[in-house]
């Protein structure tokens, strides 16, 4: 049996070509079919299923609960809406941690779900083998740096990473390590404006920022910021372009006043019998 793969318009080459031709990138997180079509229909370079997903669809704390079964629903979900742009997948908190093959074993199901690339966060010597092995796996990694969520408890809160000239000096070493691994692109997240210019002058590879200044090659928000939908806490980063909380709550509170005063359904709404059966159907009842 033969298997096409068909391959998407936006490639790993597309965000290279971006980078050297100074056109910005755009990505956005998201979760499902339908939300993935919407944002591929409208033209977005790449959708990260971010491991966000844990906190804005699954309603956990922080995404240290998110599991690989639920990355790779969810990145399944978004694969089947995304035709065109490049998915890429977050490898869940300790799926790529415990050892070098069950980290490639991870992101291998990440890219059998759909994904056309998987990112994870830090720059260890570990993480730097991950990224080197599931590279020559024909796995493409984005790196992510900065202030990185799966290390909440070590960095002790959501702090902007880069505050100092030293960090800023450490961050893009980190990255260039990344860079050097095979990674084809590097998210910073919450980094000073002036230190994601500097490591966005020094790499080769594009810088996607989110929170991090209006010089890095591309951005990211999450989808849910974006929409207004995600109503717990808004990042200082993030602009609303829209805001689903309040239209979903109308919406709700529309359908139950029109139920709980027999405006729904209407004749336009509902199935009949034709008189025959009608009229049958009385008969038999009577
Ligand atoms: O999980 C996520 O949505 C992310 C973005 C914040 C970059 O990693």
């Amino acid at each position: 049996m033969s298997v096409e793969t068909k391959l998407k318009d936006v490639t790993v080459s597309t965000f290279l070509k971006k980078k050297e031709n100074k056109e910005k990138i755009t990505m956005l997180t998201a979760y499902d079919c339908s939300t993935a079509k919407y944002f591929d229909d409208a033209g977005v370079d790449s959708i990260l299923v971010g491991d966000s997903l844990g906190m804005v669809v699954l309603g956990y704390e922080s995404t240290h609960h998110v599991t690989m079964t639920e990355m790779q629903i969810f990145t399944a979900a978004v694969s089947r809406g995304a035709k065109r742009c490049l998915v890429v997948a977050d490898m869940p908190f300790m799926s790529y941690h415990a050892s070098i093959e069950e980290a490639v074993k991870n992101a291998g199901e990440l890219i059998r779900a759909g994904a056309s690339a998987v990112k994870l966060e830090g720059a260890t010597d570990f993480i730097l083998s991950v990224v080197k092995r599931c590279v020559e796996s024909g796995i493409p990694v984005v790196g992510h740096l900065g202030f990185t969520p799966q290390y909440l408890n070590v960095l002790g809160g959501y702090k902007i990473q880069g505050k100092s000239a030293q960090n800023t000096k450490f961050i893009l070493n980190q990255a260039k390590k990344l860079q050097e691994a095979g990674a084809f692109a590097v998210v910073l997240e919450m980094v000073p404006e002036e230190s994601a210019k500097l490591i966005t002058e020094n790499l080769d590879v594009p810088t996607i920022g989110i929170g991090a200044g209006r010089y890095t090659d591309g951005q990211v928000l999450v989808a849910d910021d974006i929409l207004g939908k995600y109503s717990e806490f808004k990042p200082k980063f993030a602009r609303r372009y829209s805001n689903l909380k309040d239209i979903i709550s109308e919406a709700a509170k529309n359908y139950i006043s029109d139920v709980t005063s027999a405006k729904f359904p209407d004749e336009s709404e509902v199935f009949h019998l034709s008189e025959e059966e009608h009229s049958a159907l009385k008969e038999i009842i009577k």
